[in-house]
């Protein structure tokens, strides 16, 4: 964390400090549904709003192809100032940016309209960036979960500016840092979700890392068939069975469901619970079963840190929620008690542990779906590498 200014280190009075945000929020009739990642913004806005910046927002919503209107931010500029009440909050299109940025006073904020209307933007045309650096003074990226993008507002520009990383960045980057680079060992990482192939690169570089890996969720299934198990008509991935294989090979301790919950489809109502090899042909596997809940928390009672990404079964379907809610709140208490840290990102993660109540109970909840992956497979965040303080 040495290596990143934060705004510990900025005095913004009077500045015109530039701020990438992720306000990517799900919508629905034009309201937003989630407001999560907005509320986690709100620390850096008011900090720097009450320390006298005047604060420029950039964000974006979707991924337009040149100006989309139907993904303008308008809405997102209403929630915000809903949220940041009695500050003042103003919203700006395209044209009108420099006129807004002039007119703007100590402790406001401006928000600018989708960023990804410009062409520059994903390109991350060194000119486009050129032009974002008239606009600041210096550039806060709290974006954590755009750092896996190059683009001009998440990159390019932390090359121009004076460039700081945000509250919510600096929480994101200390929550990975205690968990994969620095972990209080053992360190369990529970691996859930539907496909092997989109998470190869992710398991290669846990299975380096951690001290026991669980694997649950449909991608588990390919592993059981490399074991030899019949998981009958459940999802899984034949062509990748010697990759698995390879992967138990490497001598980690990975756990495997003993036991599942399976059905002949998620409606079907009469669910039976049974040991791995009693599947049958027409069986499709949709949950863990109480055994393998029961060894992951054995395990994890004698861990310290965890790692979790993504659902342990159908957790949207009623009752294949059983083994998520089961695992999810055996982590919450434990990490109540104070003897695992417990950190989960990712995609579904989040809506599988608000689903479980257990979102509060986390030592930490990534704001991050695309992003917390990469971080996962190990790949360098451009967005991130761009904040490390220059030599
Ligand atoms: C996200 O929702 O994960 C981020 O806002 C990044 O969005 P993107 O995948 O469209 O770049």
């Amino acid at each position: 964390m040495t290596d990143f200014r934060t705004l510990d280190d900025l005095n913004p009075a009077g500045k015109r400090v530039l701020v990438r945000l992720d306000l990517n929020l799900p919508l629905q009739n034009g309201k937003v549904t989630d407001m999560t990642r907005l509320e986690r913004s709100l620390p850096t806005l008011k900090e720097l709003a009450s320390k006298g910046a005047k604060v420029i927002v950039m964000a974006h919503l979707g991924r337009p192809v040149g100006t989309d209107k139907t993904l303008t931010l308008a809405p997102i500029a209403l929630a915000l100032k809903e949220a940041l009440v009695p500050l003042p909050v103003h919203f700006c299109e395209g044209p009108q940016v420099l006129k807004g940025i002039e007119a703007l006073g100590p402790g406001e904020i401006l928000l600018l309209e989708n960023i990804r209307f410009v062409p520059g933007e994903e390109k991350n045309d060194p000119a486009f960036a050129q032009e974002m650096a008239q606009w600041g003074d210096v550039y806060v990226n709290d974006a954590f979960s755009t750092a896996h993008r190059a683009h001009a507002s998440t990159e390019g520009i932390a090359h121009l500016l004076p460039s700081y990383a945000g509250r919510l960045m600096e929480e994101e980057l200390h929550a990975l840092h205690m968990t994969l680079d620095n972990p209080k060992r053992p360190l369990m990482a529970i691996v859930g979700g539907a496909k092997v192939s989109t998470k190869l690169p992710l398991l290669e570089n846990l299975l380096s890392k951690v001290d026991i890996l669980v694997m649950c969720g449909a991608m588990a299934n390919t592993f059981l068939a490399a074991l030899g198990h019949d998981v009958g008509a459940s999802l899984y991935e034949p062509d990748l069975i010697s990759t698995a294989k390879g992967l138990l090979d490497k001598g980690r301790e990975i756990l495997l469901p003993v036991d599942v919950v399976v059905a002949q489809d998620l409606k079907d109502p009469y669910p039976r619970t049974c040991m791995i090899h009693e599947v049958k042909k027409e069986d499709k596997i949709f949950d863990i079963g109480p055994a393998t809940v029961s060894h992951i928390y054995h395990k994890m009672s004698s861990s310290h840190t965890l790692l979790w990404n993504g659902p342990l079964g159908v957790f949207e379907t009623l009752p294949f929620d059983h083994g998520t809610n089961a695992v999810a709140q055996a982590a919450a208490h434990l990490t109540r008690e104070g003897s695992i840290v417990s950190v989960a990102g990712g995609g579904d993660t989040v809506a599988a542990l608000a689903h479980a109540g257990v979102v509060d109970d986390f030592t930490y909840v990534s704001t991050a779906g695309g992003a917390f992956l990469e971080w996962l497979e190990g790949k360098p965040l451009p967005g991130v590498l761009a904040l490390l303080k220059k030599r």
